[in-house]
């Protein structure tokens, strides 16, 4: 299987022509004729016309847990270890960073923490930089992920991880009512068909704990995997309708939520 490219390039091919490679496209995917790589703003205006083309030209996949096992994972970490795999991620755990440090959470409080479709742990492991003593509890439903990360993830800090499906939040006998002081859910939703999306809620609202908060951010790019991509506001209201009260939004389209303390 060929290589997801881990970054969208620009680069020169024959004849000064300019080649540019989508981040999610599995292959090269367009030539601009030019003399220089493009720059700035004509670099971002580019990718963006691309990225679009790219989606209108790949259909949305059919979600199934067997594409995420045979497709979409491989893509991402076969070969790699931990260092490598978070390496091409540290933009990503850079701004993970801005949004903890915005939330400024009073961190000896807390304890436990659920990462949800946890995917090769990079927002756990942008966590675990600022919260060290924590404890990490991490699942995902794809046994090419969890595998992966059981062998790679860093082993100097407390982290419990299992293959498990949002659906049904429980790691064997403990179904964790109410257990976790803080629930990340980022780029998550957008993956989901309609009725898992909304299980999934509910299985969140019901391991929080009273008074404990949810870190919720949707992706918003597309790529064939996106298949439920809301607005903004859409997105808060349907967590809202099953119970969790908005504090705030984050940076980075971070949204901020609890649950009441006494329920
Ligand atoms: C973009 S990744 C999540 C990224 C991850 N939260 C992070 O911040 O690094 C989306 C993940 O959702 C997982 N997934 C899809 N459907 C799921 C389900 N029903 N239950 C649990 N995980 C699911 C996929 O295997 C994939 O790892």
């Amino acid at each position: 299987m060929s290589k997801r490219p881990t970054g969208y390039e620009f680069t020169k091919g024959f004849g000064g022509v300019v080649r540019y490679v989508c981040q999610k496209a599995l292959t090269v995917t367009a030539s601009l004729v030019g003399k220089a790589l493009p720059q700035g703003r004509a670099r971002r205006a580019i990718k963006r016309v691309y990225d679009k083309c790219i989606t209108l030209v790949r259909p949305k996949i059919a979600y199934s847990k067997t594409w995420y096992d045979e497709v979409y994972h491989p893509a991402i970490c076969a070969g790699q270890d931990f260092h490598e795999y978070v390496k091409t991620w540290q933009e990503y755990v850079r701004r993970i960073d801005e949004v903890l440090v915005a939330l400024d959470l009073p961190g000896e409080k807390i304890t436990n923490w659920l990462e949800v479709a946890c995917m090769q742990g990079k927002t756990a492991y942008a966590i675990l930089q600022r919260y060290p003593h924590v404890h990490m509890y991490m699942f995902d439903f794809s046994e090419t992920a969890v595998d992966w990360l059981r062998k790679n993830f860093p082993t100097n800090y407390k982290w419990t991880l299992w293959r498990g499906d949002i659906r049904n939040i429980r790691n064997g006998d403990a179904t964790y009512d109410g257990y976790f002081d803080v629930i990340t859910c980022i780029d998550v939703t957008e993956h989901l068909p309609g009725e898992i999306y909304i299980d999934g809620i509910g299985e969140m609202y019901r391991v929080l704990k009273p008074g404990g908060c949810l870190i919720l951010m949707q992706g918003n790019t597309h790529q064939p995997e996106h298949i439920h991509i809301l607005s903004e506001e859409e997105l808060v209201r349907d967590f809202c309708a099953r119970g969790f009260d908005y504090i705030k939004t984050l940076p980075h389209r971070h949204h901020l939520f609890t649950k009441g303390a006494n329920e």
